[in-house]
């Protein structure tokens, strides 16, 4: 998520970011820590080849230079698109998610810039009736868009033993966030290699220790590469990650971007989302 030009939250959400490193701390830049490199580490991708990837977007809260993008989502179904439960928090947002009347997903634009695509109001938000705040565990919201897209903008769901959630499967995760964890927020789409992790390797990254927030295999997967520098980052929160034609995860959180002890997290898609 990025930054809001609203300032009145800004300072609530700071304190929430120093009190929880680990955490997915949205619309504040990762602590000051250095970003080994650039979604770190990516390339630029456009829209086209990647139809399922969303911009959650209200210029209302978030401005319009990068058409009021603040995080990231992907079409499940014509109607639905999926994203991260910590993204519509009331107090990253300012307002619960209802209320803001410019609420609209952005469907077919690589440019943040540019006015390509789609814009389609959101007319219903559920959010995981277990998602919790403090661990971040079942950080899966879904939207109800007020029109529905063809087919061929839905990414199918990789279900529960999917083959793809095998440590070592190579996956892809897009986003428009930010670039080399100091705020510099992208205006293109981009997308990420990394690969997912062995539970032990996210577990080991992300102990249960000192209030810290910790890796919990039941509703999360983690993914990177063993060097480090590819990795989502702030502002692709609720974005896909996508192996095999199949979504596998959503950014969820991590700590910093991009370092090499220090995997993204993702919301395991398979365990958390509801039939529809
Ligand atoms: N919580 C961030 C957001 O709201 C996503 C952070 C992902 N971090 C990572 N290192 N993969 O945009």
């Amino acid at each position: 998520m990025r930054r809001t030009r609203r300032s009145p939250y800004r300072k609530r959400l700071g304190a929430v970011a120093v009190a929880a490193v680990a955490v997915a701390s949205p619309l504040v830049p990762p602590l000051p820590a250095v970003a080994d490199s650039v979604v770190v580490g990516g390339q630029p991708t456009s829209a086209s080849d990647a139809p399922w990837v969303v911009a959650l977007s209200s210029r209302d809260r978030f401005g319009g230079t990068r058409s009021g993008q603040f995080c990231g989502g992907v079409l499940v179904a014509p109607t639905k698109v999926a994203t991260a439960a910590h993204c519509l928090r009331e107090d990253v947002l300012g307002e619960r998610p209802g209320d803001i009347r410019d609420f609209k997903v952005i469907v077919g634009r690589t440019e943040l810039h540019g006015s390509k695509g789609q814009e389609i109001p959101v007319t219903g938000v559920w959010t995981h009736p277990s998602y919790d705040p403090k661990s971040n565990a079942r950080d899966l919201a879904v939207l109800t868009l007020a029109r529905a897209l063809p087919a061929g903008y839905v990414l199918p769901v990789a279900e529960a033993g999917d083959a793809v959630h095998r440590p070592g499967t190579e996956a892809a995760v897009y986003g428009w966030g930010d670039t080399t964890g100091i705020g510099t927020y992208a205006h293109t789409l981009r997308s990420a290699r990394v690969s997912v992790l062995p539970d032990g390797a996210c577990a080991q990254a992300y102990p249960q220790a000192g209030g810290r927030t910790a890796y919990q295999s039941d509703s999360m997967l983690c993914a990177g590469v063993p060097q480090g520098g590819r990795d989502a980052c702030q502002g692709d929160s609720g974005g896909p990650l996508v192996a095999d034609g199949r979504l596998v995860g959503l950014v969820s959180w991590g700590s910093g971007c991009g370092r090499a002890d220090s995997p993204g997290v993702y919301t395991k898609v398979s365990a958390v989302m509801p039939r529809m």
